[in-house]
């Protein structure tokens, strides 16, 4: 089982920034270093509403689109919400599902699996994000993350599974700077144990091509190690991919694992 990319760096922009003047900017930015890139998938997942004017001015090929969450439904009566089948239809390619900001908003492991499943019928790839709030002495948290991967991959097919992303996003180390995130050694040891996880829901050979991405705090001061010794395959990125020139180091950072 082989993927495409060998490494994923994908930009949450979250509901940033305030402008379409000033999210073109920040492309624009970003374009220049995802354009000689050979290994690395850039995807960038900008507010849904800036989606289509972001992919229609986009010639190239080394950078995807995604969405920061959608609706299960196709669509229908349900007012503010979006569709998998929408997003595709403006080029979007991927979908962040469970972000530990909506699961705040009341997202449950069930939505996330509903979210999941309309998302891989719409033929895109969900980004399916874990995480506990603490750390616990007695390991509880491994039990948390564990059950939320179970909620997702205990109810799909294998063909299915290989088509999920996941990203491991400690929520005490999401939105701080490089200092708040997690050292190399405790992700490299966060990635081991996910694999584990995944080996007991799906085959050896689809638990091992999932891709595991870490965020929380990821800058360019840490991405180096985090890529090195961290066991992952990339990074998913908040508010350091608001930021042309740090994001593009972290993006050559991914490119150089290769
Ligand atoms: P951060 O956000 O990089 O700003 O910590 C990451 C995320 O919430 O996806």
């Amino acid at each position: 089982m082989s993927r495409k990319h060998k490494t994923y760096v994908i930009a949450n922009w979250k509901m940033n920034p305030s402008t379409y003047g000033e999210a073109k900017r920040i492309f624009n930015g970003i374009k220049k270093t995802a354009s000689y890139l050979h290994a690395t998938r850039t995807v960038i997942c900008p507010p849904s509403l800036y989606l289509s004017g972001l992919t229609e001015s986009y010639g190239g090929h080394k950078i995807s689109f995604g969405a920061q969450n959608v609706f299960w439904e196709r669509e229908g009566s349900y007012t503010g919400e979006i569709s998998p089948g929408q997003v595709a239809s403006l080029g979007g390619e991927y979908v962040i599902v469970g972000h530990s900001e909506r699961r705040a908003m009341g997202e449950t492991n069930e939505h996330v699996r509903y979210k999941v499943k309309s998302v891989l019928e719409e033929q895109l790839t969900p980004v399916v994000c874990v995480g506990e709030k603490k750390r616990s002495e007695d390991g509880s948290h491994l039990a948390f993350v564990a059950r939320e991967i179970e909620a997702v991959f205990a109810h799909f097919s294998e063909d299915a599974a290989a088509r999920i992303i996941l990203a491991y996003e400690p929520i005490w180390a999401i939105g701080g700077s490089a200092e708040d995130a997690m050292s190399a050694h405790e992700m490299h040891q966060m990635s081991l144990f996910i694999k584990k996880v995944l080996r007991d829901l799906v085959s050896d050979d689809v638990a091992e091509s999932i891709p595991i991405l870490y965020g929380g705090s990821v800058e360019a001061y840490n991405a180096e190690d985090l890529i090195r010794d961290g066991h992952i395959d990339g990074f998913l990125v908040g508010h350091a991919s608001l930021d042309p020139a740090e994001f593009g180091d972290i993006l050559k950072t991914a490119d150089e694992k290769y």
